[in-house]
């Protein structure tokens, strides 16, 4: 792992039920590899809906079953600073395809960050983190918990291979 520092941008629609969730289990990935000095992570919306918003009450349950620790408050991706976190960010995670290409289409030119579908890096071969927000109960944010586990995983690993290269 390189010494410098990574940042690290995790998107869904709302930045209420997935991309918390995702946010605060790289965050404690890295911390428990005891890497978290080299990386700046946090999470944002597509949409306004929920700016200053704490996240889904299901999504805090599920991350504090498995102690994640989490503190941080739903901000928009607004179009002034969409720019500014494009050039930012080294990595830019979507959840499903239209996270993607909602991304693909506000990145500037040539700007920094790789955008990438989170669940790319699954060991199990599971895409997309599906959106629970209209479900009726939680099991869907515990499944985007562990779809969030793997991917974290297995995006550290590739990162380590392709920076040993
Ligand atoms: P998220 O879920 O993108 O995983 O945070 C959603 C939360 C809220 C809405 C949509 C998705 N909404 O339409 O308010």
């Amino acid at each position: 792992m390189s010494k410098e520092k990574k940042k690290a941008l995790f998107i869904c629609l709302g930045n209420i039920c997935r991309s918390p969730i995702a946010e605060g289990v790289f965050q404690k990935t890295v911390n428990d590899m005891n890497i978290g000095d080299y990386w700046e992570i946090d999470s944002a919306a597509i949409g306004s809906w929920h700016v200053g918003n704490p996240p889904d009450w299901r999504a805090l349950d599920t991350m504090k079953k498995h102690r994640v620790p989490y503190n941080n408050t739903a901000r928009q991706v607004m179009e002034v600073i969409v720019t500014e976190d494009f050039n930012h960010y080294d990595f830019i995670f979507g959840m499903d395809d239209q996270n993607m290409k909602d991304l693909n289409k506000r990145a500037p030119k040539g700007s920094r960050a790789k955008l990438l579908l989170f669940g790319e890096f699954d060991s199990q071969g599971e895409r997309i983190i599906r959106d629970p927000y209209y479900d009726s109960d939680a099991k869907g944010f515990e499944k985007c918990y562990e779809q969030s586990v793997r991917c974290a995983k297995g995006f550290l690993e590739y990162l380590q291979k392709s920076e040993a290269k």
